[in-house]
């Protein structure tokens, strides 16, 4: 038997950076979800008459002994939650809608397509017709990888509790759908593509280094604040204020990298130029555009649809001469689930 799943990449606007016990934040998290950087995975699974579950990993069709270690590790630690996959074998293929050599972590979308495959396999073992609970896929998603949590909503989804959503929970994410205004539903995202290169420090290792980490608390109370202020700024469809937080929470994520010990660096020489460029081309033309960065030196260019015409001639003049072999991806917030 088969099942397959497609799940989205999706780009933080208030970072996740620091948790604590099994995966859980340090402070609430905001992301757009995209929708031309997915993954989809499927699962081939038969049952082998023994008690123990036997899995396979292809990625593009090749072998990847990493991906395989952590989809193990995520089954061991998390058993409780797979007892239905005890005396079944899997053969696992994956493949991402963006390049492998992108630089583009694929954890988020890849986590949580893994997730709803297991999580359809559990419904064909105990014949169960209800439909997927997405709750539940969240919560299994984010034991994987903390931002996977966020992939299985569309549009803007929220990771974390805070005070004015009362449904928001460190377990699991929320949609925002209905609480965001038509011009954040139209958000562009063309990521440009600075380095191919895996980064030099994951982001395993990245929350590890808050721990201990002399301005990781103001970080947090920062954003937890920034969360409050954004989730008005989106209801209210207030653009230039999207833009400050925006922006302010790229170049944080980015300082505690730099202060933290040991100190590490992901942006590049033209991660600062394309930044730049962006902030000048807003000052100079009044255009509604921003950027944001992951845990990366990739930068990704953020506007509404009234302005796509003039920030993509602007990308093309401007800003690809400073990206890897002229490389982007023209993205899109993801509208309704895949
Ligand atoms: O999901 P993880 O553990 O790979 O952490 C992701 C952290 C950031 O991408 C830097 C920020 C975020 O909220 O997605």
């Amino acid at each position: 038997m088969n099942v397959t799943a497609k799940s989205p990449s999706n780009i933080a606007i208030v970072k996740y950076w620091g948790k604590h016990g099994n995966q859980l934040p340090n402070n609430p998290s905001v992301s757009f979800t995209l929708s031309r950087c997915f993954t989809e995975t499927s699962v081939t699974f038969e049952h082998n008459n023994s008690d123990k579950y036997e899995l396979s990993f292809l990625f593009d069709g090749k072998e990847s002994p990493k991906f395989q270690e952590k989809i193990e590790k995520y089954l061991v630690e998390n058993q409780q939650y797979f007892g239905f996959l005890k005396g079944l074998d899997l053969k696992i293929e994956s493949y991402n809608s963006f390049p492998h050599s992108s630089g583009i972590a694929s954890s988020a979308s890849s986590m949580s397509a893994l997730v709803l495959c297991l999580m359809k396999i559990e419904r064909i073992v105990n014949q169960d017709v209800t439909p997927i609970n997405l709750q539940k896929a969240s919560f299994l998603s984010r034991l994987a990888s903390g931002s996977a949590a966020r992939s299985v909503y569309p549009v803007m989804v929220l990771w974390g509790a805070t005070p004015s959503v009362s449904t928001s929970s460190d377990e699991y994410a929320v949609p925002l759908a209905d609480m965001v205004a038509p011009v954040f539903q139209t958000y562009h995202d063309s990521i440009m593509i600075v380095s191919n290169k895996e980064k030099s420090v994951s982001s395993r290792v990245g929350h590890s280094l808050m721990n201990g980490h002399p301005l990781a608390e103001q970080r947090y109370v920062t954003a937890r604040h920034n969360t409050e202020q954004l989730l008005r700024v989106l209801h209210d469809g207030d653009v230039d204020e999207f833009i400050k937080i925006a922006e302010a929470e790229a170049l944080q994520l980015h300082e505690m990298m730099a202060t933290s010990t040991p100190s590490y660096r992901l942006m590049e020489p033209n991660t600062i130029k394309i930044i730049d460029l962006v902030k000048r081309y807003r000052q100079e033309t009044g255009t509604k555009v921003c950027f944001t960065l992951d845990a990366g030196p990739n930068v990704h260019v953020l506007y509404p649809d009234t302005c796509e015409q003039a920030v993509k001639q602007f990308i093309k003049d401007e800003l690809l001469q400073y990206c890897h072999e002229y490389k982007w991806i023209d993205d899109k917030v993801l509208i309704n689930n895949m």
